[in-house]
């Protein structure tokens, strides 16, 4: 079952950046690029560093730990670089007007 949610406004996520966001007992990440947003597991899956504090890689599409530089497809979730294991639950995020949703699917 999937559930959209208004996690914020479009605007509250600067261009290049992110934000960590605890929502129904989900910690996760908003990367914004340009007009495209991204939203995977906000812990990392090998010591569970925050990646909020780690840097994104837009050219490559990869949000990175600043902890040991592991790195995961902001796309997929998928683990890319090592330490980085095991994938991040993404979810589809979108700008619908004014308002950035996330579907949750259960
Ligand atoms: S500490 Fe988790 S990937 Fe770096």
């Amino acid at each position: 079952m999937d559930t959209d949610v208004t996690l914020c406004k479009v605007e509250d996520v600067p261009d290049g950046g992110m934000k960590h966001f605890e929502i129904m007992g989900y910690d996760i990440l908003v990367v914004r690029l340009a007009d495209r947003f991204f939203c995977v597991d906000a812990a990392c899956t090998y010591k569970w560093a925050m990646l909020q504090d780690g840097r994104v890689d837009p050219d490559n599409l990869l949000v990175i730990c600043k902890d040991c530089n592991g790195s995961w497809d902001l796309e997929t979730g998928q683990p890319r670089d090592a330490p980085a294991k095991f994938p991040l639950t993404s979810y589809r995020a979108e700008a619908v007007g004014d308002d950035l949703i996330v579907t949750f699917t259960y």
